[in-house]
């Protein structure tokens, strides 16, 4: 899979795709992610992204003329699934969004920055506007991360054991049990005995209980829908 993210900060952008599980994904042929400098595509002699907004006292604007220039660029090298931009007036990103968008080959994602991007351009080139949460961040790079590290770790071949991404939280629409390591008992805290049973069905049993239990004490919206409500 090929992310492209369009920014107007490349080097915010570097660090969240270096390390761990999204370093290696790349490294094994799995994901690319490029960055590319909205500035690189602005036609103004000082590289300017921004202009007033014809609503007055509405805050700057993302132009059109970079936006359009770096989508078109893009879109002339191959074909894309889907053009993303990031902003909190977008529909909420959930893991079944990031479901659906591990199976592309090929994305790009926008990040909105002051008031947002020419009307325009959301009219005639993006296909997707997504949230990750109802709360305004600086810009949208923060949620292009996040966005690309829910997916990428959905890619076969990226987490070490494939199932383990089957039994996150969220992809039956219940929270994950609690879990447990060494040593059974520390400082007279103690595991649940069934975890040290050797019985895997009753292991099975105990954690799919305490999934349903969780999901509809802490998240009871999430627990209608596991009941199919
Ligand atoms: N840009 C600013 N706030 C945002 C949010 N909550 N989600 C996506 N992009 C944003």
């Amino acid at each position: 899979m090929r992310i492209d993210i369009i920014t107007v900060l490349p080097e915010m952008l570097k660090s969240p795709f270096s390390y761990s599980i999204l370093k290696r994904a790349q490294e094994k042929g799995l994901a690319e992610i490029h960055l590319h400098n909205l500035r690189d595509y602005s036609d103004d002699k000082h590289r300017r992204v921004d202009d007033y907004s014809f609503s007055k006292g509405a805050g700057m604007v993302m132009a059109i003329q970079p936006i359009e220039k770096a989508l078109e660029t893009l879109k002339g090298q191959r074909n894309y699934d889907q053009i993303i931009y990031t902003t909190p007036d977008g529909a909420v990103f959930n893991q079944q969004t990031a479901n659906r968008l591990s199976m592309l080959e090929n994305i790009i994602i926008l990040c909105g920055h002051y008031k947002g991007i020419d009307q325009r351009i959301r009219d005639h080139y993006i296909t997707m506007e997504i949230s990750i949460g109802d709360y305004v961040l600086t810009g949208g790079e923060l949620a292009a991360a996040v966005i690309s590290d829910s997916i990428v770790r959905l890619i076969p071949g990226v987490l070490s054991d494939e199932t383990s991404a089957l039994t996150d939280s969220f992809q039956d629409h219940l929270l994950s049990p609690p879990v447990y390591t060494r040593p059974a008992e520390y400082k007279g805290m103690k595991v649940p005995d069934v975890l040290l049973s050797g019985n895997d069905q009753l292991i099975d049993d105990w954690k799919h209980e305490q999934a349903v239990e969780r999901t509809k004490r802490l998240r009871p919206d999430l627990y209608r829908k596991y009941l199919g409500e």
